[in-house]
């Protein structure tokens, strides 16, 4: 069978993950990489085989003969380039944050709906092997029906040695790390339609804040806490590892440190440690992140097969990203914030 084939902007820090992901795939190729810079171009290029690079994504367009994009640019360019994609038809994958601003996301959604072809926002948190296990455990009603959660990253790691980007930006825990942590809770709890939060900076060497608490009003009456903090100095640092509580109608769940789960019901209690798999090019501690990447790739490329829409699509993550709007919002001006509101 002829293999799908794919291309790649943004050779940066991350997408490194992604290109090891994609060759790890059977039935896809990256056959042309893009980057402005051109050290970037050469080391990725080099170290993945991959011999068409440009430094210009219009440039890698008009040349075409790929069956799909994957840009891992930081979030300023995402607008100009899924709307480039979609002016050549071609369906997109888009990092995370979707985009600088939600007015810019909407019409990112438009534009891929207007050319017809597939969206999906690299939400990968929610593909975590321990986050996927809460989700099973949540199915198998073992613990009824949850009344309330919690979804917490607390840190003291250092992620601006990596990703320079994140100490100079306005926003930075919410937008780049809450994210995800608001997409996990949207997956095990459903979609909030209110937000309150609070934003503190400890860090005084960075511009945006490093702690942020939201409290969350779920559409079925689920209340939830999803707090993330990267000020937080533990005797054991737990990066990059997201930690969940769900109190249900006839038990709880914990998920802690350690990729350690306790699950207890009527039955009794369960112990199992959900640990993500160390894939061959994988380290610690970002195996857990890494893993995740893998399996976003190859839902994308099945549901790109099957014709049907990615679980997190431009479209689903709207309500993601509403959420990291509404934080910013409820914490600057200290009010509850609808997200229908801003939906509309
Ligand atoms: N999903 C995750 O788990 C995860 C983890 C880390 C980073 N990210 C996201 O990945 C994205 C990239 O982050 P990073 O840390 O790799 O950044 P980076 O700065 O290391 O890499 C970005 C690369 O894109 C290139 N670039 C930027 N604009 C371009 C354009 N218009 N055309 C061509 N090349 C362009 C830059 O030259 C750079 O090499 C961010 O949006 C970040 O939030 C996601």
């Amino acid at each position: 069978m002829a293999k799908t084939k794919g291309a790649l902007i943004g050779c940066g820090f991350f997408a490194v993950n992604q290109m090891h992901g994609w060759q790890d795939l059977d039935g896809v190729e990256i056959v042309a990489i893009c980057d402005r810079d051109p050290e970037r171009l050469h080391l990725v290029g080099d170290q993945f085989g991959v011999d068409r690079r440009y430094r210009s994504a219009d440039e890698m367009f008009d040349d075409g003969g790929f069956d799909f994009v994957d840009i891992a640019t930081t979030v300023g360019s995402h607008r100009a380039l899924v709307e480039l994609a979609a002016s050549h038809a071609v369906p997109v994958i888009c990092q995370k944050p979707f985009a600088p601003a939600l007015a810019d996301a909407k019409a990112m959604v438009a534009a891929a709906e207007k050319a017809g072809i597939a969206l999906m926002i690299h939400e990968n948190f929610r593909w975590q092997t321990p986050i996927l296990a809460v989700r099973a455990v949540l199915d198998s009603g073992v613990i009824g029906e949850p009344f309330w959660g919690r979804v917490s990253f607390r840190s003291g790691f250092d992620v601006f040695s990596g990703q320079p980007y994140l100490a100079r930006g306005k926003r930075f825990i919410i937008e780049d790390l809450g994210i995800h942590s608001l997409d996990i809770a949207r997956f095990l709890f459903g979609d909030a339609s209110r937000m309150t939060a609070r934003t503190r900076r400890i860090n005084p060497d960075i511009a945006g804040e490093d702690v942020a608490t939201m409290l969350l009003d779920h559409d079925n009456g689920i209340t939830s806490i999803v707090d993330v903090s990267y000020a937080t100095k533990l005797p054991e640092e737990p990066f990059p590892e997201t930690f969940v509580e769900i109190d249900g109608s006839r038990g709880t769940l914990r998920l802690g440190k350690d990729y350690k789960l306790t699950v207890h019901g009527p039955d009794g209690t369960t112990r199992s440690v959900v640990a993500p798999n160390l894939l061959p090019w994988a380290s610690r501690p970002w195996h857990n992140i890494q893993e995740s990447v893998a399996l976003i790739q190859k839902h994308w490329v099945e549901r790109l097969a099957e014709g049907r829409e990615p679980d997190t699509s431009g479209r689903d993550n709207l309500k993601t990203f509403a959420l990291v709007e509404a934080a910013y919002r409820s914490a600057e001006y200290g009010e509850t914030i609808a997200i229908a509101d801003l939906l509309a």
